[in-house]
């Protein structure tokens, strides 16, 4: 029996789908190379913004007619949308034949077995302890350090979907990321939904850190997301200016510029605080590249409130932003808040939040110009077959001349141009 997976949301979803593949390999079944091959198909799903669930179900629905010509075919629910509405969707005529919930991924096999069935029971001490996942980057890969969420951000269904936090074991995590390296994956990213956060045993965050590097003399380089700005310690940025294979770059989601907005959010810091942070690991690391989430929007946000946030983005310049429509989740606080802001005002602040950082992130490519930066090329460019592409240690996507010889290699070289989104280098 052939499966196929298909990933949406974060890069904890991409991680989980290797895990899954693993259980699923363990338990004899096969990966399919594409998905016509597959017997079952399997959607990795995501709740935190409406329009991630809706895409989905519209995606399952455009795939339901393979059952005529396979009627063995077994589509199945996993993910933060399984967990959240995954037993109601399979009564419904979705096509959904099995729902399994973030923690009870083990089980999958055996459900698979029966001809509908769910699991999505929460289990907060599930680790997935001694299973190796399947890493399927080429160069890249994503290690899972921690599961779960603490935090209960007032807009935030990720607590709700995915329980509570919990570190995985150093010597699990030492094993995933060696796996990586034997691999030839040089570039590995600590996934987590607070990775600063992260405690095992008397294990630290920035102890984790330097201990990978000691013990893993292969990796080139480590990168971490997320983190929360209330647990940046000191000690962390410290550990990031120390360090030769963390990467100058760190993905730090401020989410608005206004402390009456923060403070609805339940984000417990203020923008002043955010703004010592970033100082805090400017001054330590003075090249490093800082990327926020953003969101437009939120309930009982005022215009002025809506310009503290642009205001804060052009005092601080984010190298780049991902910027969100405010999205109400039901079951999670600011649902339930008074004044929603209608639906073409969010709009509106969200075109205007992407437009001015798309000035800013073209400024700050452009100033790129003239420096060197290291490209671990990853692939061909997507332009042409005479031109690599890779990320520089700073997350920026830099695209060189070059043929396959180059694929998998580190290239330093030098900035000549760019766009908003490219370096382009000699
Ligand atoms: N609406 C809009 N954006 C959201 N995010 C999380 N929940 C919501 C929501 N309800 C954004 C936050 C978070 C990112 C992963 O998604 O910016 O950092
Ligand atoms: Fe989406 Fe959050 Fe779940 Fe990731 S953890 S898949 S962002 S809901």
């Amino acid at each position: 029996m052939k499966y196929y997976i298909e990933t949406y949301g974060c890069q904890m979803n991409v991680a989980d789908s290797e895990l899954v593949a693993s259980i699923l390999n363990e338990a004899g079944y096969e990966a399919a190379n594409n998905i016509d091959n597959a017997d079952i198909l399997l959607f990795n799903t995501c709740s935190v913004r409406e329009h991630a669930e809706r895409r989905v179900l519209g995606r399952i629905s455009n795939e339901r007619h393979r059952k005529k010509e396979k009627p063995h075919l077994k589509i199945v629910l996993l993910g933060c949308m399984a967990q959240r509405i995954g037993e109601s969707l399979l009564t419904e005529d979705t096509g959904i034949d099995v729902a399994v919930g973030v923690d009870q991924y083990k089980y999958l096999p055996a459900i698979l077995k029966e001809e509908h069935g769910s699991a999505l029971n929460f289990n907060s001490t599930e680790n997935y302890e001694h299973l190796l996942p399947i890493h399927q980057g080429k160069h890249c890969a994503f290690v899972t350090i921690m599961r779960g969420c603490n935090n209960f951000c007032s807009y935030c269904i990720v607590p709700y979907v995915r329980g509570r936090e919990r570190s995985r074991s150093y010597t699990d995590i030492l094993a995933d990321v060696r796996s990586a390296t034997d691999q030839e994956m040089y570039d590995v990213t600590l996934l987590g939904q607070n990775v600063n956060s992260y405690h095992y045993q008397d294990i630290s965050f920035p102890i984790l850190l330097r201990q990978i590097e000691k013990d893993v003399p292969k990796l080139r380089r480590l990168r971490f997301v997320t983190s929360h700005p209330k647990d940046l310690s000191d000690d962390l940025v410290q550990a990031m200016q120390e360090s030769s294979v963390l990467c100058e770059h760190i993905h730090l989601p401020m989410q608005s510029g206004d402390n009456e907005t923060l403070k609805r959010m339940n984000r417990s810091y203020s923008y002043e605080i955010y703004l010592d942070r970033v100082k805090a690991l400017r001054n330590a690391i003075p090249e490093i590249a800082i990327t926020t989430d953003l969101i437009a929007g939120f309930p009982g946000e005022t215009e002025s409130q809506f310009e503290s946030t642009l205001q804060a983005m052009r005092e601080i310049e984010f190298d780049y932003a991902f910027c969100f429509k405010y999205s109400p989740r039901e079951g999670t606080a600011s649902a339930k808040y008074p004044d929603q802001i209608p639906e073409e005002v969010r709009l509106e602040r969200l075109k205007r939040m992407i437009d001015l950082q798309r000035e800013i992130t073209l400024k700050k490519f452009q100033a790129m110009i003239g420096k060197e930066v290291e490209v671990y090329v990853e692939d061909f460019s997507k332009k042409s077959r005479t031109q690599v592409s890779g990320k520089t240690r700073d997350f920026k996507i830099g695209v060189l001349s070059g043929d396959e010889t180059k694929i998998g290699s580190f290239v330093k070289a030098k900035v000549r141009a760019a766009t908003a989104g490219t370096l382009i280098c000699d």
